[in-house]
């Protein structure tokens, strides 16, 4: 007898399926056969039993969130914050969205919580519309927005508590399940305190938890460690990972750190202006910009050989900011002493040269056209600007 968990039935299970799959193609209708004395019915049967074994071992992924040309505009339409982006993400998957400061990363979380309205456009969650079945998507989401919204005077478990409240579970299921949460993000000794006396990344943790009352499919997560220490970043990455792994969640989350998004992510899509710039995994974001990367550091008043540079035998690219050369080439270190025989006969003196192999930072700036150190100073005082509590006024959507 053939068990799912060998390997071997593995590969057995999918060679056969493909032979099913001949089989049905076959002009023959099944039922003219006689099950009993068919061989090829009994074979056919056996093949359908071992193909269903086939999907219990590799299950297709299904689509948990699909976005179609979703917009939104403010201002009378002066303002595009999310301009017609389409994509999907798959159950099981970690999805981050990269963007600069004002890129419509939140407008777009807005919207697919039901907080906002979209201008037009279609998005679905688990299959429900956004627009239309807003209760649904609700019960099959949870949020962790950007800025806090835990009631200060309240304690930590209060807070997990009201909101649960909000979802309408009986305090009989909400109460072990919320103390179980507490647990998972190390707040339980914390749990009676008023949370004004929590450290921002007790706050932070705190979020976590109330946005996973509900037991939710896919988790929203805006900026989810944004302004936290390094250790305290740590621990909120594998509590994520902890939700993809052991709970099979899905996420949807914002980040302005690249570690981050490289580490955690399983898909990136780079949006800007509203409009998403590219999609990919780590891997394939990185491979997409193509070679290495030399940059050069020069001195003031130098003269400008950007064309010769750009001349040199596999250069593809070369950018020039104030002092600095960004030189993409297909092979960085045969290109380098090219590039340093080029800015010494052109009467340059170098004042430092780096080469190095394409990381998301090179590709956040390819396609953005900026850098994220820049952003990252931005993004710190974007956390104390006033915003919308997310489903502060559930119920209530922005217009
Ligand atoms: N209620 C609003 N009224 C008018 N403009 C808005 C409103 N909300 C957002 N915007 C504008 O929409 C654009 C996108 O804003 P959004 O908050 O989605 O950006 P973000 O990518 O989340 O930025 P950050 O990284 O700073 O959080 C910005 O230009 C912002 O000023
Ligand atoms: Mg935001």
């Amino acid at each position: 007898m053939t068990t799912v968990s060998s390997p071997s039935t593995a590969a057995r299970s999918v060679t056969v399926f493909d032979i099913h799959l001949k089989l049905a193609a076959t002009p023959c209708p099944l039922q003219r056969f006689d099950r009993k004395i068919n061989p090829r019915w009994q074979l056919l049967s056996k093949l359908e039993s071992l193909s269903i074994q086939r999907e219990v071992l590799a299950p297709q992924a299904k689509e948990i969130l699909k976005i179609q040309k979703l917009t939104k505009s403010f201002d009378g339409g002066k303002t595009k914050a999310v301009d017609a982006i389409s994509f999907t993400v798959m159950e099981g998957e970690i999805f981050g969205f990269l963007g600069p400061n004002g890129a419509g990363k939140s407008t777009t979380i807005n919207m697919l919580t039901t907080i906002l309205n979209p201008s037009s456009g279609d998005a679905t969650i688990c299959g429900y519309d956004v627009m239309r079945e807003e209760a649904a998507v609700r019960r099959s989401i949870g949020v962790v927005p950007q800025e806090c919204t835990s009631d200060e005077d309240l304690t930590g478990i209060e807070n997990v508590l009201l909101c649960a409240d909000f979802y309408g579970i009986p305090r009989k299921i909400s109460m072990p399940r919320a103390r179980d949460l507490l647990v998972l993000v190390e707040l339980s000794e914390a749990a009676k305190r008023k949370v004004s006396t929590y450290s921002g990344g007790m706050k932070r943790r705190l979020e976590l938890a109330t946005g996973l009352i509900n037991r939710p499919k896919l988790l929203f997560l805006d900026e989810p460690t944004l302004g936290l220490d390094v250790q305290t970043r740590a621990a909120v990455w594998d509590y994520i990972r902890r939700l993809k792994e052991e709970f099979r969640m899905t996420l949807f989350m914002t980040t302005h750190y690249l570690d981050e998004a490289d580490n955690l992510c399983d898909r990136i899509a780079i949006i800007d202006h509203g409009k998403i710039l590219k999609i990919g995994s780590p891997r394939e974001l990185k491979e997409s910009i193509g070679g290495d990367i030399i940059e050069v550091e020069v001195q003031e008043g130098d003269p400008d050989l950007t064309q010769s540079l750009a001349a040199i035998e596999h250069v593809v690219d070369v950018k020039k900011t104030n002092l600095d050369y960004r030189i993409k080439t297909e092979f960085g270190e045969q290109t380098a002493p090219a590039v340093m025989d080029a800015l010494r006969l052109g009467g340059t003196k170098v004042t430092r040269i780096s080469i190095s192999k394409p990381s998301l930072d090179q590709v956040y700036l390819e396609y953005t056209g900026r850098s994220i150190r820049e952003e990252h100073a931005d993004s710190l005082q974007s956390t104390s600007r006033p915003r919308g509590g997310m489903f502060g006024g559930r119920g209530m959507r922005g217009r």
